[in-house]
């Protein structure tokens, strides 16, 4: 349980069994996955090898990252900063005392193209294998980050997709089938996914061979937890671990919104915060842990590294959490009605700029 762990290296044991072809479990390979791990969206390009290694040196024994960090640049900063912490002796046994995790970028979808996209992303991280690898976004595969507003509003969403929208679930089938031979081949340990919804799990497991996926990483914060409960009702069912990610509100969220522009700041997480003697980033963090979620805050801060993994160290009445998540929800209703939006996109603070974040495709 995520609620009574007290250090860093306590952890989650990841289950992925293989299923043979009369769809009985045959085998099971394990890791343990840190309740609090290292985020590193957004770190500085030229900062990231330093935070990630000060990071290790406090204690964090897991580590999220992904190919397009950074504009492809930060698995390899991260990878020398694991060799840096090794050298240093940080690491009493070496890389097997991290959790390195990555992710396949969504412009790989396909067999082929998401092997590619493993030999890049370890080759940049300079490591002969990784602990949790999570297909980043259920797709579809865009041609270009750079993709312009006014033709999407002319074309719609899907204006830039390689894919056609019929074909998702079957090139996301044949990603997921590279996934599987990537933990066969030992180049992976453990697989997942990210931003997933129901139809997309539910569509993965008529072909998947590795069920459940490890890990689904997904956005979840006590401001979007009301439109996020069925998945993680799904998750639990199913024994897929939920990895919340923008705990603390996120580096996408709009700026000039006032109930999301820093979920820190808002009244009742500082009320809360006041309550208990602690910050609000480390109320925000324990939320997630009371919830038996696995998380990854992301910080450049030293100070910042400790705060958050204090969030270890207390707890929170389900009184509390149930109070924080009903006052989130009535200033969210309240600006939804003064911006005339709907709650549940706005709600959603991450993927701000992506047309299809509200993940409504199959
Ligand atoms: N799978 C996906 O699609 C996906 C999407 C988004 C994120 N993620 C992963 O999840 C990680 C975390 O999410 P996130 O980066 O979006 O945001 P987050 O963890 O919610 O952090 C948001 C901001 O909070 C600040 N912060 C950190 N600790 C704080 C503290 N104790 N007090 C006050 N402010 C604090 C950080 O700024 P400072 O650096 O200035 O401290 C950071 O910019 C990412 O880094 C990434 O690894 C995955």
């Amino acid at each position: 349980m995520a609620a009574d762990a007290t250090k860093l290296t306590d952890g989650i044991k990841l289950f992925s069994s293989h299923i043979s072809s009369n769809k009985n479990s045959i085998s099971s390979s394990s890791i343990i996955l840190p309740f609090i791990g290292y985020g590193t969206y957004k770190l500085k390009k030229e900062t990231v090898r330093e935070n990630t290694l000060e990071a290790i040196r406090r204690g964090y024994r897991c580590i999220d990252t992904a190919f397009i960090y950074g504009g492809e640049t930060t698995e390899k900063q991260v990878g020398l900063a694991i060799e840096d912490a090794i050298d240093e002796g940080v690491l009493t046994n070496g890389r097997q005392d991290l959790v390195v995790i990555t992710k396949h970028w969504r412009k790989y979808h396909g067999y082929d193209k998401t092997n590619e996209c493993l030999r890049l992303s370890l080759k940049r991280l300079q490591l002969d294998y990784i602990d949790l690898w999570l297909m980043h976004w259920p797709g579809p595969a865009w041609t270009t980050m750079n993709r312009r507003k006014d033709l999407i509003a002319e074309h719609g969403p899907w204006h830039y997709a390689v894919h056609f929208k019929d074909e998702l679930p079957k090139i996301r089938a044949e990603t997921y089938r590279a996934m599987e031979d990537a933990v066969k081949s030992g180049k992976v340990k453990s697989i997942g996914v990210c931003n997933f919804t129901i139809k997309h799990l539910e569509s993965l497991k008529k072909t998947a061979t590795i069920w459940p996926p490890a890990v689904n990483q997904i956005e979840c914060h006590p401001l979007n937890f009301f439109a996020q409960k069925e998945l993680v009702e799904y998750c639990k069912k199913e024994g897929i671990v939920v990895q919340a990610y923008s705990s603390l509100g996120g580096q996408d969220a709009e700026k000039k919104k006032p109930v999301v522009t820093n979920l820190s700041n808002t009244p009742p997480v500082m009320k809360l915060a006041e309550e208990t003697n602690r910050t609000p980033a480390q109320v925000l963090l324990r939320w997630g842990l009371e919830k038996n979620f696995v998380l990854v805050p992301k910080t450049s801060s030293k100070e910042r590294m400790i705060e958050n993994a204090e969030a270890l160290n207390f707890s929170l009445s389900s009184e509390q959490i149930d109070r924080l998540e009903i006052q989130l929800h009535h200033a969210l209703t309240e600006a939804a009605k003064v911006e005339d939006k709907d709650i549940q996109s706005m709600a959603r603070l991450c993927w701000r700029n992506d047309p299809l974040r509200d993940l409504l495709f199959e």
